[in-house]
């Protein structure tokens, strides 16, 4: 047995690996003149538990309040973690057969992720353009030959091809330009997504959405109507793009690494996005106590105009391989691939003191799609800015 820090005196057995392993952690502390038996290192090399001479650093307590003991229980990213109550031995599902409409960037590297890590047996892009599916698609498995990936891959031009999909990503529409709001898309992508949401309806009846073109929270509101499926299976990915650039822009003002941070985005995939600063930390530590007033506000603004910035660059279109991942991040919580909540856009009923509007919040995700929708404490500016965002949605959307 190893302690709970993973530290391990005596003699390292296979099954030590494995505990850690286990309880999410990724590095076994071995102590001076300890004996790590072959088959431990075998383990360790298996599983990618890296086998660290010495003891641990001592582990720093974090303050305990009820928001963080909630968020720290939901959002488990940090292998310093020693969470108690860790879902031991996830086994995720291969996604049988995942359509995604709209072979652009978002869509083609989604497709890319999916069949290196082979998360599902079947991919399958669909675009208008004649032969842009069908060639990214030829062009993935071209490298099957090198990555080894099973996923079978192609592509078409008719939506007819949703055909018994268990997952439909929704990607097609017109990107952002610079200058443009994504709500500027609203009825130029509504269309879109209604035509391919009715596809789903008729072709897939039982698959879960998952929405990604601009105005997210409006175009997953549209998708809901259009399929006439419950919400829990349909739902908008932004919070998980939204929260990694938030991650990130808080690691970079306090010089960490993003895993040491924790911290999340509610709200629309807009202006009226909401970073949670209140229950964010950072190597444990509420912001307040590692950066100052200022750099956290930056690092709010630099969230929420994260987006906008690639399109400034880009010129041509919007960001596409954050987007992509954070895709995968709502594809492995419903294959039941990683543990805790993560925010989606889902139709609010009464959460939140929100009722029927689209709006992000997090979610424990699985097969069904949406299992529970989360409902944290938030600081009171930040329950107000959340109802405020709802409203926006519901306004442009009138
Ligand atoms: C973004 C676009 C995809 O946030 O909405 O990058």
């Amino acid at each position: 047995m190893t302690t709970r820090s993973g530290v391990r005196p005596g003699v390292v057995g296979e099954q030590d690996v494995v505990d850690v392993w286990n309880s999410g952690r990724r590095k076994l502390h071995v102590l001076d003149g300890a004996l790590v038996t072959h088959q431990a290192r075998e383990a360790a090399e298996r599983l990618g538990v890296v086998l660290v001479p010495g003891p641990p650093p001592e582990p720093t307590v974090p303050a305990t309040d009820g928001t963080a003991t909630m968020r720290r229980a939901l959002y488990r990213r940090n292998p310093k973690w020693v969470a108690s109550d860790r879902p031991k031995g996830l086994a995720p599902r291969t996604l049988r057969k995942l359509v995604v409409v709209g072979a652009g960037g978002v869509g083609a590297n989604t497709a890319h992720l999916v069949a290196n890590a082979g998360l599902a047996h079947e991919i399958v892009l669909v675009d208008v353009v004649p032969g842009a599916a069908e060639a990214t698609a030829l062009d993935l498995e071209h490298a099957s030959g090198i990555t080894g990936s099973a996923s079978r891959i192609t592509g078409g031009t008719s939506l007819g091809l949703v055909e018994d999909a268990d997952v439909v990503v929704i990607t097609a529409g017109r990107p952002r330009q610079p200058g443009m709001t994504r709500a500027d898309l609203i009825t130029v992508n509504g269309r879109v997504v209604a035509q391919v949401s009715e596809a789903v309806r008729d072709h897939a009846p039982e698959a879960i959405v998952v929405v990604v073109t601009n105005p997210l929270d409006e175009m997953t509101s549209v998708a809901l109507e259009s399929t006439q499926f419950p919400r829990e299976r349909v739902v908008g990915m932004a919070g998980t793009l939204d929260s990694s650039r938030f991650r990130r822009s808080l690691a970079r003002a306090a010089g960490v690494d993003p895993l040491d941070v924790d911290a999340f985005t509610l709200g629309s995939h807009g202006d009226e996005m909401v970073p949670v600063v209140s229950s964010a930390t950072i190597k444990g530590r509420p912001l307040h106590t590692v950066l100052s007033a200022a750099q956290v506000e930056a690092c709010v603004a630099d969230t929420v105009t994260g987006g906008g910035q690639v399109v400034a660059l880009r010129k041509t279109g919007s960001a596409t391989l954050a987007p992509a991942h954070a895709v995968v991040e709502v594809l492995d919580a419903i294959r039941g691939a990683r543990a805790g909540a993560i925010p989606v856009s889902v139709r609010l009923e009464g959460e939140y003191g929100i009722d029927g509007v689209v709006v992000g919040v997090p979610c424990l995700l699985g097969a069904e799609g949406v299992l529970e929708i989360v409902e944290l404490s938030l600081a009171d500016s930040e329950r107000q800015a959340l109802v405020a965002a709802a409203e926006a949605v519901r306004s442009r959307l009138a």
